[in-house]
């Protein structure tokens, strides 16, 4: 059995609470959503786009962009500003309700853009079992589950993911040879790029990219951040 960080509620239902009074005692802001930093808000969008335009390329023309999926989508800060110009319809996730339904109101001018909505946590979520996502986005969210309730995830989603279909993970990593770390504030695991391959490798992905974002250079106290593409094995 795996030794209990230090700050880390016993089980998934105390570190969801903690989590969900973090969130709901904040403003619904960019900058709840960036921990802060709001003035990487931009260069994330940017490298974000670059990377799905990539991506587009990449597959030439066998990675869709009719339905996407987002896991913790917070106030639609990503949803808006970056999935919305590629993908016709997106299914959104948060925790909180209150996120979900704002996420939905940015888009009034353009109703069917956002399809389902599932509030809930991403452990719990209860989706559709055959193909149907071109590329699910989740960034910033899966530190709040363990790694075997974070492999489950994945071999979920696994079911719900199109042929050339991807995963894309953006979050943080602790630097090569760290510990892995643990926010107490809001029960977040910062984990290790091993474990991610290995998280990955569980759940029957492999890890066709893997980067390291720009974000640290525009603010240096950010810990690093690395964005890897999951596809089926
Ligand atoms: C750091 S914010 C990032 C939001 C968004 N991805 C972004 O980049 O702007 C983390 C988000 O994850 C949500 N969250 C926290 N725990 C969650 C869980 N177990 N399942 C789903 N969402 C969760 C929070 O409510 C919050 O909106």
């Amino acid at each position: 059995m795996n030794e209990r960080m230090e700050g880390e509620r016993e089980d998934a239902q105390e570190r969801q609470s903690v989590t969900r009074n973090y969130y709901s005692s904040r403003p619904k802001t960019f900058d709840t959503m960036l921990g802060g930093y709001t003035q990487v808000h931009d260069t994330d969008i940017q490298e974000s786009n670059q990377l799905l335009q990539a991506l587009f390329k990449q597959y030439n023309g066998k990675l869709g962009s009719a339905h996407c999926l987002e896991l913790g989508c917070g106030i639609g800060r990503v949803t808006k500003n970056l999935l919305s110009r590629y993908f016709d319809r997106i299914d959104i996730n948060d925790l909180l309700e209150d996120y979900c339904e704002q996420t939905r109101t940015l888009f009034e001018n353009d109703e069917n853009k956002i399809d389902r909505s599932f509030a809930c946590s991403i452990g719990e979520l209860e989706l559709d079992k055959f193909p149907k996502y071109d590329l699910i986005w989740a960034q910033w969210v899966l530190g709040y589950l363990n790694g075997d309730d974070l492999v489950g995830l994945l071999r979920k989603l696994k079911v719900t993911l199109k042929k050339n279909g991807l995963i894309v993970i953006k979050d943080n990593c602790v630097a090569n040879r760290q510990e892995a770390e643990f926010d107490p504030d809001d029960q977040y695991y910062v984990r290790t790029g091993e474990q991610f391959y290995d998280i990955a490798h569980r759940a029957g992905f492999t890890v066709v990219k893997d980067q390291c974002s720009k974000l640290k250079k525009v603010v240096r106290e950010l810990l690093p951040i690395r964005i890897f593409v999951l596809a089926i094995k």
